[in-house]
């Protein structure tokens, strides 16, 4: 029996800088899908997938993160004086219970590798999941979900796949593929961001991670990779062949939110699916597009 995903890192402290300048005071992970900000998602998935306990690997300038997942008296007071309940509903259906959710900060921006290895002291020696709340995955089950059951077949670690266009592996982590066995993978090697033609395959990784706590060994010898950055895809590559490693090719709609376009298109998908939107949404897009 595989010990539960029982935690989930989220790495947050990034600066936004594609967003500016809406991220200069809004933290990117605040910005709205629809009515929903991207972080909100990444939780929503995150329980789903059975997740207990959420910790928040946060930087300066984002205190607006945890003032998200707490409670708002006066707000949530007017709501309630005004008979508002479904208001008042979601916002209790949306923070973590008590207790549930831990805000660390990483002091530099020394890559997601680092941002990962700064939550090793709340993860403790269990395997846990990361989550990167600008890569929107829309699929039911969540993806993360998809890890788990994934997860408890193989057992080890497991990473998000979808395939790309050649051009663009310089964007991700790419993995070099071994057997195959429907929609898991085993994975034989890793790298950030190959040039196309250096690129083991077209198989990148989605911002989802299922990983054992024995990568902190390899995170906190803080070696730079690509960028300059300590890479969490170097880390992990050192433990393929100790433990099992797999790539689960995910079955969903992915939207990269770090980029504008990505972000928006997402706004406009998850828009036609709202009963409340879609048709007027759809009458405009018929007239401009
Ligand atoms: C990070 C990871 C990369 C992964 C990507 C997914 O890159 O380092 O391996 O494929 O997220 O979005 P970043 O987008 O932070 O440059």
């Amino acid at each position: 029996m595989s010990k539960p995903i029982r935690k989930v890192v989220f790495p947050v402290a990034g600066l936004g800088t594609r967003f500016l300048p809406a991220t200069k005071s809004v933290p990117k992970e605040l910005l709205p899908v629809v009515d929903r900000p991207l972080i909100q998602y990444a939780v929503d998935e995150a329980k789903e997938a059975g997740i207990e306990h959420f910790i928040f690997v946060t930087g300066r300038g984002k205190t607006a993160i945890a003032d998200y997942f707490d409670h708002a008296y006066e707000l949530e007071q007017t709501l309630a004086s005004k008979g508002n309940t479904d208001a008042l509903k979601m916002l209790t259906d949306m923070r973590p219970p008590a207790g549930a959710a831990s805000f660390l900060r990483q002091q530099e921006p020394a890559g997601l590798g680092h941002a990962v290895w700064c939550a090793r002291d709340l993860v403790g020696n269990e395997p846990f999941a990361v989550i990167l709340a600008d890569e929107l995955l829309k699929s039911s089950p969540g993806c993360l979900a998809q890890m788990v059951e994934a997860y408890n077949e193989t057992q080890g670690n497991v990473v998000g796949l979808l395939d790309v266009p050649p051009e663009h592996t310089d964007r991700y982590g790419v993995i070099k593929p071994g057997t195959r066995n429907g929609k898991i993978i085993e994975i034989e090697d890793m790298v950030e961001k190959p040039k196309p033609e250096d690129a083991p395959s077209t198989l990148v990784m989605v911002g989802r991670y299922i990983l054992q706590p024995t990568i902190f060994d390899h995170l906190s010898r803080q070696d730079r990779g690509a960028g300059g950055e300590i890479q969490l895809t170097d880390a992990m590559a050192r433990l393929i062949g100790k433990e099992p490693f797999h790539g689960l090719e995910f079955d969903g709609v992915r939207f990269d939110c770090g980029n504008k376009v990505g972000f928006m298109a997402a706004n406009v998908a998850y828009a036609l699916e709202r009963d409340d939107m879609a048709d007027e949404l759809r009458d405009f897009l018929r007239t401009v597009v």
